[in-house]
C-alpha cells in the first residue's frame, strides 16, 4: 500500500458510519470496522464474498445494494432489516449509491447507520397490544398439551387470575397471549412485564405509577395496571418479584384498586392478571421466593405446560412448522430434516424446550447452501458435540463423570453401536450382522432384548 492508501484505510475504519462497497457482480470489496460491528460479522467473513452468501433477507425484500446495482439509481434513507450468518436480525437506515466510472457501472456503495439497538429500546418501552397469537397457532397434539389448551380455552370466559407454570421456552407467553386474544378483553391492551428484568425500586413505580414529587425527579405517571385497564397484564417470572412487592400485588388483586407511589388516592382498576413461573411453585414457596398467600390467589387457574422432552411426539410437527416459518422469512425452500437428525431430535432432552428447537432450525437454515434437507452437519458446533448429536459413540468416555457402572456404560454403548450399524445398512439385519461379525440370530436376539427394555436406552 502507498501512503495515501494507508491513510484512506485508516479513515475508513475510524469513522462512525458503516461502509460497504460491492463490485458490479455483488462481491464485497470494501467493508469497514463500523459496518462489521453493526452487522455482527468479521470483516474477513464478508470481504471477497457475494452478498447472498453471507446475508439473508426477509422474503419479498432484498438487499438495497443489489437493488442499486440493478437499477443504477441511488436509494436514500431506507430502513432495511435482514439477517447475518448467525441468524441475528439487523436493522439499519441506509443510503446506497451506484458507482460509475466513465459511465460504466463498477459497483455500489452503502452508508449505514445502525438502528437495531434504538428500535429495540423503543419497542421495549412502548406498551402496546401485543397479543398477536391465538390458540390455532399453538403446535402440538400431545394429550397433556391438548389438555392445557382445553383448560386455557375455558379460562378465557372468566376474569380469574391465572398462574402458568412451565420451564423456559415451553410457550408460556404464547398461552398468555392466546388467552387474552380469545377473551372479551381482546380489544383492550395486553401488557407484559418481566419481574426479573427491572430493579425493585423502579418496578414498583412501573407497576403502580408515581405521583409528581413522590421522590426526587418523580413525575406524574400511570403504572402498567392503569395502562392495561380493561385488558390483561402478564407478570413474567413472578418468583423474581421481591416479597414486599408480592404483598402489595396481592392487595391490589384482592381490592382491585391501586395507589400510585406518593399518592393518597386509590384508583379502581379492572385488569386480568396472568403470572408465569419457570420452576415448581412448591419449590419457590419452600425457598422463600414466593409468598404462599400470593400463590393461592394467583393459581385460581393454574396451567402446567409440559416440557418438550415429555411430549416428543410433537417434535416432527414442530420441525415442519419452523421450517415453513423460516422458509417464508428467508425466502428459502427447505423440505425437511434428515431422518438421522430426526432420530437425534427424538432422543435429545431439550433443556431449552420449543425455543431451543426453533433456534436450532433457524440456525441450521442459515448454514444450508443449495441443499433442501437439513442434516447434522448444519447444526452449530456446541450442539453437534453433545450427545446424541455427537457421533463419537463408544469412544465418548465423557460419560464417566455421570458415575455410571461399567455394566450400564457397556449396555448403553452396545445400544448406540448397534443402532448406528443398523442405520448404516438401512436397517438390514443380515448385512449388519455380517459387518459386525455375528450371526443373524444373535443380532436379532440382542435387538429384541433392547426392545424389551432389558437393555434400557
Ligand atoms: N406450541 C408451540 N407452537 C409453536 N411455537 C411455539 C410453541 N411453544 C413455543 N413456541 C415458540 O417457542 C418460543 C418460546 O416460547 P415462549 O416465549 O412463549 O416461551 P416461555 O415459556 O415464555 O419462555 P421463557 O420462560 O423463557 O420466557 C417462541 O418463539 C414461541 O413462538
Ligand atoms: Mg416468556
Amino acid at each position: 500500500m502507498n501512503e495515501k492508501e494507508v491513510i484512506y484505510e485508516k479513515v475508513l475504519h475510524s469513522i462512525d458510519v458503516g461502509v460497504h462497497v460491492v463490485d458490479s457482480t455483488g462481491k464485497t470489496i470494501i467493508y469497514n470496522k463500523k459496518m462489521s460491528e453493526i452487522e455482527g460479522m468479521k470483516i474477513e467473513d464478508v470481504l471477497e464474498k457475494r452478498l447472498q452468501e453471507v446475508f439473508s433477507f426477509h422474503h419479498n425484500s432484498e438487499s438495497t445494494l443489489l437493488k442499486v446495482l440493478q437499477n443504477r439509481e441511488g436509494i436514500t434513507n431506507v430502513r432495511q432489516s435482514y439477517f447475518n450468518n448467525k441468524g441475528q436480525e439487523i436493522t439499519t437506515i441506509n443510503n446506497s449509491y451506484p458507482l460509475l466510472k466513465d459511465g460504466l457501472l463498477i459497483g455500489a456503495m452503502e452508508i449505514a447507520r445502525d438502528v437495531t439497538k434504538i428500535e429495540k429500546i423503543l419497542q421495549d418501552h412502548i406498551y402496546k397490544n401485543e397479543a398477536k397469537v391465538s390458540f390455532a397457532s399453538l403446535i402440538g397434539d400431545d394429550k397433556g398439551f391438548l389438555d392445557v389448551i382445553e383448560s386455557s380455552k375455558r379460562a378465557t370466559r372468566t376474569n380469574s387470575t391465572i398462574l402458568i407454570i412451565g420451564e423456559t421456552g415451553t410457550g408460556k407467553e404464547l398461552f398468555a397471549q392466546s388467552i387474552h386474544h380469545n377473551s372479551r378483553r381482546a380489544s383492550r391492551p395486553f401488557i407484559t412485564q418481566n419481574c426479573a428484568a427491572i430493579p425493585e425500586t423502579l418496578l414498583e413505580g412501573i407497576l403502580f405509577g408515581t405521583k409528581k414529587g413522590a421522590f426526587t425527579g418523580a413525575v406524574e405517571r400511570p403504572g402498567l395496571f392503569e395502562q392495561a385497564e380493561g385488558g390483561t397484564l402478564l407478570l413474567d417470572e413472578i418468583n423474581s418479584l421481591e416479597l414486599s412487592l408480592q404483598a402489595k400485588l396481592l392487595r391490589v388483586i384482592q381490592e382491585k384498586k391501586i395507589r400510585r407511589i406518593g399518592d393518597t388516592k386509590d384508583r379502581p382498576v379492572d385488569v386480568r392478571i396472568i403470572a408465569t413461573i419457570n420452576e415448581d411453585p412448591i419449590d419457590a414457596i419452600t425457598n422463600g421466593r414466593m409468598r404462599k398467600d400470593l400463590f393461592y390467589r394467583l393459581s385460581v387457574v393454574s396451567l402446567f405446560i409440559p416440557p418438550l422432552r415429555d411430549r416428543k411426539s410433537d417434535i416432527p410437527e414442530l420441525v415442519s412448522f419452523f421450517i415453513n416459518k423460516y422458509n417464508q422469512l428467508f425466502g428459502m425452500d427447505i423440505e425437511r430434516i434428515d431422518p438421522l437428525l430426526m432420530e437425534y431430535f427424538l432422543e435429545y432432552d431439550w433443556p431449552g424446550n420449543v425455543r431451543e428447537l426453533e433456534h436450532l432450525i433457524e440456525g441450521a437454515m442459515n448454514l444450508v447452501h443449495e441443499e433442501r434437507v437439513i442434516t447434522v452437519s448444519h447444526l452449530p458446533n456446541h450442539i453437534r458435540n453433545k450427545p446424541p448429536f455427537s457421533q463419537k459413540g463408544i469412544a465418548d468416555l465423557g460419560n464417566i463423570e455421570e458415575h455410571k457402572t461399567l455394566e450400564q456404560f457397556l449396555k448403553e454403548a452396545e445400544i448406540s453401536f448397534l443402532k448406528r450399524a443398523l442405520r448404516q445398512h438401512d436397517g438390514n439385519i443380515s448385512k449388519t450382522a455380517k459387518t459386525l461379525g455375528m450371526s443373524r440370530q444373535n443380532l436379532q436376539y440382542r435387538l429384541r432384548k433392547i426392545k424389551r427394555g432389558n437393555l434400557k436406552s
